[in-house]
């Protein structure tokens, strides 16, 4: 039989790596709470008629990528139904809205989560069949306010913000609004006319979507479309009073908190739900598949859902990429992350019932140590003194030796191996020293 391995496009997250997902879900969680946004976890899979009336049957998404299958009626009469992994957290989070009727609160729900997603995608780097997505929607009815320029303004300004908490730089923010669903309607055709006559000379993927889906063009990445898409019009010459106002007023929000950003016609997003501000920060060091995040405005959804009017906007970070950012900064989690202390109980490893003894008073020891809010690896007995120091260097900011003498006189010996010094250390005050940062 065949060895077993993770399925293409899916892969498993080791330690310490994992350490690094534990630290930017913290960071998340904490800047979350800042602005005042509680967790929503919705189910992995929904029907599979939310996602093609959400993201859109014509999209990539749910044309080609989704995990579905019909899910065996339990009743003969029952007919089977369609699932689907979810791609995407955004329509489960408003069909949830509507379920729980939250808009009845007459508040501003400010949701965030944190989850897989699941894309049949060609996998490459920062490109995964199952991917995480850390997100968070704003939504609520409109006497809420929750169609304020003020409030995707202060959801890029969180961006923002958990950026640098995360220390990431060198990050772009693009900003672009894709207008109402009536001037999108217009721009559509306005640009499937401009198209008819040089779409012949494009890709076969642009000749196909300058019939099917014309603003998909604007996303076409191949070089030698390039200069033909710089001619195309401009959404932004097609919007109207109401949608350029709203425009305006955001970026001068931003400007006055100082968040930069640099306008970008061409974003209009690979999900048919959005409306007004569309935006995604890029990293430089992610190559190819270079968005950060992405998000923006979806002021029908609810209604298009079947739910009372709620607009709303959000935006999803790709942890994958988030993570594969922090490891190009060289942040790497394994020099963060060493435990405080490695204990290395010593015994002569031919002596069955010493070792035992020995090792029984290491684990009484690290338990001590452990119980006092410290993080600590158990060695062996049975190691040379120089297997437990490799060992320990590996894993552990400091070493404790615990032998005959250190058992005998409760005065143990710890060697710190960021400043490579060893010290004597009674056993009452080994926890404070061990939780003490490193000190000639
Ligand atoms: P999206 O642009 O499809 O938007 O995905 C958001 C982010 O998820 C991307 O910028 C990328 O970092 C990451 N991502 C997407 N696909 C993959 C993949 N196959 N492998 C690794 N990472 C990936 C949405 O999903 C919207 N729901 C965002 C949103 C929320 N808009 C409003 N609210």
């Amino acid at each position: 039989m065949s060895t077993l391995k993770a399925v293409r496009g899916t892969r498993d997250l080791l330690p310490p790596e994992t350490a690094l997902w534990n630290r930017i879900e913290a960071t998340a969680r904490r800047v979350f709470a800042r602005y005042n946004f509680g967790e929503i976890r919705t189910p992995i899979f929904e029907d599979t008629s939310l996602f093609a009336r959400s993201v859109g049957e014509e999209t990539d998404i749910v044309s080609k990528e989704m995990y579905t299958w019909e899910d065996r009626a339990r009743a003969q009469s029952e007919k089977p139904q369609s699932l689907t992994l979810r791609p995407e957290n955004t329509a489960g989070v408003v069909r949830a809205y509507i379920e729980h009727k939250l808009g009845e609160t007459g508040q501003l729900q400010k949701l965030y989560y944190i989850g897989p997603q699941f894309r049949r995608e060609r996998p490459q780097k920062g490109r995964y069949r199952q991917f995480w997505q850390i997100g968070a929607e704003v939504i609520g009815p409109p006497s809420a306010g929750s169609e304020s320029p003020l409030r995707d303004a202060e959801v890029l300004d969180m961006l923002a913000a958990l950026l640098d908490d995360l220390g990431i730089t060198g990050w772009t923010l693009h900003l672009n609004s894709v207008g109402s669903a009536a001037d999108r309607a217009r721009y559509n055709d306005v640009l499937r006319a401009a198209l008819a006559s040089v779409a012949p000379k494009m890709c076969a993927d642009c000749q196909r979507r300058a019939v099917t889906n014309p603003l998909r063009v604007l996303d076409c990445k191949v070089p030698e479309d390039q200069p033909i898409i710089e001619t195309l019009p401009r959404i932004a010459d097609h919007l109207d009073p109401a949608s350029k106002e709203h425009f305006a007023a955001v970026t001068a929000a931003l400007d006055a908190a100082g968040v930069t950003y640099t306008l970008n016609p061409r974003l209009v997003r690979g999900l048919d739900y959005y409306t007004r501000t569309t935006f995604e920060f890029t990293h430089g060091g992610l190559g190819a598949q270079n968005a950060l995040l992405g998000g923006g405005r979806y002021d029908g959804l609810s209604e298009a859902l079947g739910g009372p009017r709620a607009p709303g906007i959000g935006f999803a970070i790709g942890l994958d990429r988030l993570v594969l950012t922090l490891q190009a900064q060289q942040e790497q989690a394994a020099v963060a992350d060493k435990v405080d202390a490695y204990v290395a109980p010593m015994a002569d490893a031919k002596d069955a019932a010493k070792l035992a003894a020995m090792n029984a008073a290491g684990l009484a020891l690290a338990r001590e140590l452990r119980r006092a809010g410290l993080s600590v690896e158990l060695g062996d007995g049975s190691f040379r003194l120089k297997k437990s120091f490799e060992a320990a260097d590996k894993t552990a900011r400091r070493i404790v030796i615990l032998g005959e003498d250190e058992l005998q006189s409760g005065i143990l010996t710890v060697k710190d191996f960021s400043i490579g010094n060893q010290t004597k250390v009674p056993r009452a005050e080994l926890a404070a020293h061990l939780a003490a940062p490193s000190h000639q």
